[in-house]
């Protein structure tokens, strides 16, 4: 209930105002209305903007996650001597990049470069398990693809591609692993 005291400061405050309000008119449903349709145009746009965000990331992992990279061909040397289930250390594409041929038990070669995806120790080949092992907290990689099988890493094992050239084994190039 508003007392004399309080009418008074209400019509002062009307009248104050009350030349604004006709500068400047304002209805409550139209309000409504512009804000319902605002919020509308701005769910809109908020989807639009995720869905092609969400596709530019999609696009950008597909591109690299096969990532290859193009290198002067160098051959591995002793590798033809390499007995099944067994591996050897070489270095590729540069002498800094330390790599790790495999030939599996079924006679096929598969190279690496020796770097845990986790946090980069050397990853080896156990015979015995015959798969690639980090020995730094546990990660494994699967010997003929390079995947991973368990532990923390987050990524496969950078490939090393190899070709058999008159019964040597060459390095020609790598494909960086992503995700
Ligand atoms: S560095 Fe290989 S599992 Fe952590």
């Amino acid at each position: 209930m508003l007392d004399d005291a309080d009418r008074s400061d209400e019509e002062d405050v009307r009248l104050a105002t009350a030349p604004f309000q006709a500068d400047f008119p304002y209805e409550r449903e139209d309000e409504a209305q512009v804000t319902r349709r605002e919020f509308c145009n701005f769910l809109g746009l908020t989807s639009a903007a995720l869905f092609l965000g969400a596709g530019g990331f999609a696009a950008k992992a597909a591109l690299d996650a096969r990532r290859s990279e193009s290198h002067v061909a160098a051959r591995i040397g002793g590798a033809e001597l390499l007995a099944p289930n067994s591996s050897l250390n070489f270095n590729y594409p540069t002498e800094r990049d330390s790599a790790i041929l495999v030939r599996t038990a079924d006679g096929a070669y598969h190279a690496y470069g020796q770097k845990c995806t986790h946090l980069s120790c050397p990853v080896y080949y156990s015979r015995d398990q015959q798969r690639l092992e980090c020995p730094c907290h546990e990660g494994a990689f699967d010997a003929a693809s390079g995947k991973v099988l368990y532990g923390p890493p987050p990524r496969p094992l950078d490939e090393i591609e190899i070709e058999i050239r008159e019964g040597e084994v060459w390095a020609v190039g790598r494909n960086l692993a992503r995700g």
